[in-house]
């Protein structure tokens, strides 16, 4: 961290082009409150892991990647609820950039929100990706939690956040965000 302001990549676990969670990074990027950047990162290029590609050395999408992972002060997830837990797209992308050498998440910050048409707002998978976060020594934000259930209804024909209250908690995110990671680097 070069200065006071915050670097965020967000990473969705949706690669559709209507996804909700998406959706909630770019509101996320438009909310983004004082000393806070939130760049959208698109999983889409990166290929199914593969240990022997790795040995081999990395693809260039995933050199990419964790490059900008590396150069990112903190880390924003928000990733569909698939069967309970995070997508596998996220999952895939998290496995290439967790390898040595020089693993970039080491010593990140990190928050979760997530969205779902349903009741539950990727809870259950926002529980999995904070305990994959601990074993690549990533400091989560443990409040607010950020579950946006019935989503459909808090978006716009154009994907825009709509729902004031969903903006509030996001904000209250990165702000929490924010002061974590500063106070970590002093
Ligand atoms: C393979 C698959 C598994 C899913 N499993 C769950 C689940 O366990 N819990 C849940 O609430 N929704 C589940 N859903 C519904 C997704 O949460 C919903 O499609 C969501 O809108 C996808 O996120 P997106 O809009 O960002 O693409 C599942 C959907 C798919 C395609």
């Amino acid at each position: 961290m070069t200065d006071s302001t915050v670097k965020v990549l967000a990473l969705s676990g949706s690669l559709r082009k209507g996804s909700l969670n998406t959706a909630l990074l770019r509101a996320a990027s438009e909310i983004a409150p004082a000393g806070v950047t939130v760049e959208l990162y698109d999983l889409a290029p990166i290929p199914m892991y593969n240990d022997d590609v790795r040995i081999a050395g990395y693809p260039p999408e995933v050199q990419d990647f964790r490059a900008k992972i590396a150069a990112a002060d903190a880390l924003l997830f928000a990733s569909p609820e698939y069967n309970y837990s995070v997508s596998g797209v996220l999952k895939n992308a998290i496995d290439w950039a967790s390898r040595a050498p020089n693993m970039p998440f080491d010593g990140k910050t990190g928050a979760v929100l997530g969205a779902s048409a349903g009741a539950l707002g990727t809870a259950r998978s926002q529980r999995d990706l904070r305990w994959i976060m601990s074993g690549l020594n990533v400091y989560m934000v443990n409040l607010p939690h950020v579950y946006v259930g019935g989503a459909a209804q808090k978006f716009d024909a154009a994907g825009k956040l709509t729902d004031q209250a969903t903006a509030d908690f996001i904000k209250q995110l990165l702000e929490n965000l924010r002061d974590l990671t500063l106070k970590l680097r002093r």
